[in-house]
């Protein structure tokens, strides 16, 4: 019936000879090999690390978490020397110490690299939460043993300001600070002249809008670096904050793809999303110079009217002078003012109104 319906397909089938089967085979195995491709490489950019699988090199969790003061859980420190110890990376830039926790766990995973160093840099000179401690203390107090001539820590300033110092090649950076622009956005963009092709970046509090219920005003920073940034990513399979599994991990990283450079607009283009703080007017100083030497004028351009507009539209003024002084004491007085004399009428019509009401009840 088929046959009688398609004497063409018999023809055809009847002129094949075995080499033309041979190469229909091959045909219909590359079109299988490649659909099978396309649908399983949906997600080749996303690399997910299952760091709940037993290493016996892994001794991130046997540091003592009493003495540790870490801001991370401990599966975001597991995953953090995981990728240390897969990586092993010689130069390494720490932006945000805080008690020095995340530094001990990085100096821990790196204590078997040989030459490998850490740089540490913090804006503050003290503990944020406990301001009578120096910045990176935990270090010095209770993990002296793992220092040996391979951390520098760089405290006061932001990060633009050590760089020249610290130099170029670095090859894994992480980068956990206020988690609201333009904060990581900036550090990030301080760091990146300095990195090698192909470094490993890595950003703490990724999920920081969903752990911090209460408050929603940004907090989304590193979420979105996490996605902009170009590069093969790598994230936890699993993260749990004391024991409860987050619903999206909190921590992620980076393998930078080649030639960064192309993609500075996209990085710099994150300047113009909402501002929830802004930087003081050295800063603003350093970054500009920093920006000018570092990438090219139309990338400075975007970061200079960043800062004009979102200076225009920040509602509260960070630097208040002279003139916005006497402007809000004026208003001020003059409201109170106002308030004093409106009370003043009320009363004396008050007074009338009772004076009236007496002449009538008067007899
Ligand atoms: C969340 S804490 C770091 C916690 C630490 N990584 C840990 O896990 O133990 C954030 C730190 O970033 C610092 N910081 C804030 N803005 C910064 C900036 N622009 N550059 C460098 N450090 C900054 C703060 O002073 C604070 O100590």
């Amino acid at each position: 019936m088929i046959l009688k319906l398609f004497p063409r397909f018999y023809d055809t089938i009847c002129i094949l000879d075995y080499r033309n089967i041979k190469t229909i085979a091959v045909i219909c195995m590359l079109l299988t090999i490649s659909v099978t491709f396309c649908f399983t490489n949906n997600f080749s950019n996303v690399e997910i690390i299952d760091i709940d699988i037993p290493d016996e090199k892994e001794d991130a969790t046997l540091l003592d978490r009493t003495k540790l003061y870490v801001e991370m859980s401990e599966s975001e420190t597991k995953f953090l020397s995981y990728l240390i110890r897969r990586y092993k990376p010689k130069k390494i830039v720490e932006i945000g110490v805080s008690s020095g926790g995340s530094s001990v766990v990085i100096l821990n995973a790196i204590k078997d690299i040989y030459g490998a160093k850490l740089y540490s840099i913090d804006l503050s000179k003290n503990v944020y939460k406990c301001p009578s401690k120096p910045v990176g203390f935990v270090v010095h107090k209770y993990f002296s043993h793992l220092m040996k001539n391979n951390w520098r820590l760089y405290t006061g300033n932001i990060t633009a300001k050590f760089m020249d110092e610290i130099g170029g090649d670095i090859d894994f950076v992480f980068i956990d600070t206020v988690h609201r622009n333009p904060g990581e956005i900036l550090d990030f963009l301080q760091i990146l002249p300095y990195l090698k092709a192909g470094a490993i970046v890595v950003f703490h509090d990724t999920s920081f809008h969903f752990l911090e219920r209460s408050d929603y005003n940004g907090g989304w920073t590193n979420c979105a670096l996490l996605s902009v940034i170009r590069g093969q990513k790598i994230i936890p399979h699993k993260d749990l904050l004391n024991g409860v599994a987050l619903t999206f991990p909190n921590i992620g990283a980076i393998k930078l793809d080649d030639h960064q450079e192309k993609f500075a607009f996209d990085y710099f283009n994150m300047l113009v999303l909402p501002w929830y703080y802004f930087p003081n007017k050295e800063q603003i100083n350093l970054l500009r110079d920093f920006f000018k030497k570092h990438y090219d004028s139309f990338c400075s351009d975007i970061f200079e009217r960043a800062v004009s507009k979102h200076n225009l539209y920040m509602e509260y003024p960070k630097e208040p002078n002279v003139v916005d002084l006497i402007m809000v004491l004026w208003k001020t007085a003059s409201r109170i003012g106002s308030r004093i004399i409106t009370f003043l009428k009320s009363q004396s019509q008050n007074s009338s109104q009772t004076q009236d009401g007496k002449q009538k009840c008067t007899p």
